[in-house]
C-alpha cells in the first residue's frame, strides 16, 4: 500500500512527468488501485501518492455508467464540450473538505493505456467529472482552486492544518532517510 499525501505537499503543486519508461507500470498501477480502493476513493492520481508521473486511474462501476476499471497514462485533454454543470467533489488529498466544483460535461482525451497505444475518446457523465479532477491533480490543481475566493476563504483555517501537517510528515520521512545508509 502507498502512502496517500495530501494538501501541502509540493509535489501536489506541480505539472506531472510525461512517462517514457513503461517496465514497472504494471506494478504501480496495481498498486495505485489497492491504495484507491483501501481510501474509498473512485479516482487517483500519481502525485498522491507521490509519484511524479502522468497516470491517473478511476473506478466508477459503482454507478451504472460503465463497467470497466480505467487506466490513463499521459494525458491531455484535447477539448471541452457541453454545458457547464456544477458537482460536489470531494478529494482524497484534502480529508474533510467537499465543494460544489463546476466543470464542463464532455472532454475529449488523448491518452495511453499499459501496452503503450495511444486513444482518443470522447467521456461524459461522472467518468469525464472524474477524469478532469484527476488532470487537475497532474497539473497541480486542487477542488480549491476551482471555486471562488469567498468559497475558499471558508476553508482557510483547514487547509492550514494540512499544510503543517503536511510538512510534518516531510519532515519527518527527511529525518527517517537519514538512517538509510
Ligand atoms: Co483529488
Amino acid at each position: 500500500m502507498m502512502d496517500i499525501v495530501t494538501y501541502g505537499n509540493p509535489i501536489l503543486n506541480r505539472t506531472c512527468k510525461v512517462v517514457k519508461s513503461f517496465s514497472n507500470i504494471e506494478s504501480i498501477i496495481d498498486d495505485m488501485f489497492d491504495t484507491m480502493y483501501e481510501a474509498e476513493g473512485i479516482g487517483l492520481a500519481a502525485n498522491q501518492v507521490g509519484l511524479d508521473m502522468n497516470i491517473f486511474i478511476i473506478d466508477v462501476t459503482h454507478t451504472d455508467e460503465t463497467d470497466d476499471t480505467h487506466i490513463f497514462i499521459n494525458s491531455k485533454i484535447l477539448s471541452i464540450h457541453g454545458e457547464k454543470k456544477y458537482f460536489q467533489e470531494g478529494c482524497l488529498s484534502l480529508p474533510g473538505i467537499a465543494l460544489d466544483v463546476e466543470r464542463p460535461e464532455k472532454i475529449l482525451l488523448k491518452y495511453q493505456t499499459m501496452d503503450k497505444k495511444w486513444h482518443k475518446n470522447e467521456f461524459s457523465g461522472l467518468l469525464s467529472r472524474a477524469i478532469q479532477h484527476e488532470m487537475d491533480h497532474l497539473n497541480g490543481v486542487f477542488i480549491v482552486d476551482r471555486v471562488s475566493e469567498v468559497e475558499k476563504i471558508k476553508y482557510k483555517n483547514q487547509l492550514k492544518i494540512l499544510e503543517l501537517d503536511s510538512k510534518k510528515h516531510l519532515k519527518k520521512s527527511l529525518d527517517q532517510k537519514r538512517f538509510l545508509l
